[in-house]
């Protein structure tokens, strides 16, 4: 394959999309550190690694379930749309931390992330 290249508005190939659905991986774009994950329904999904809780690193400490991504610091989930959730023995939810989720996209085999400035 040819190498990709960044577009004109800025999308850039940061991981293969060859990553099953309720995995992730970690990655680091312009010194950002991130974590690209597909949630079980197989939506990519790009998010800072660090868990805005107590700063473990989503590389390590995260797990896909269903459609979130959880910390299992201290079991904070994070939805796709980046809104934090705690979720209590009982299923209550309670709202946390939003985590950052940065553009995302698949396209050529790549999942791509958007520099910022363009979005
Ligand atoms: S550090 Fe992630 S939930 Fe506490």
């Amino acid at each position: 394959m040819d190498p990709l290249t960044e577009s004109e508005e800025g999308w850039v190939p940061i991981v293969s999309a060859d990553i099953p659905p309720g995995t992730l991986v970690e990655a680091v774009f312009e010194s950002e550190e991130l974590v690209v994950w597909r949630s079980a329904d197989g939506t990519p999904c790009i998010m800072e690694a660090r868990c805005p809780h107590q700063w473990s690193h989503l590389g390590g400490e995260g797990v896909v379930e269903g459609e979130e991504l959880v910390c299992l610091t201290h079991c904070w989930r994070f939805s796709l749309n980046g809104e934090g959730w705690k979720e209590g023995m009982t299923g209550r939810r309670d709202r946390k931390g939003d985590i950052e989720v940065w553009p995302c996209k698949e396209e050529s085999d790549w999942i791509w992330t958007q520099r910022r400035g363009n979005d």
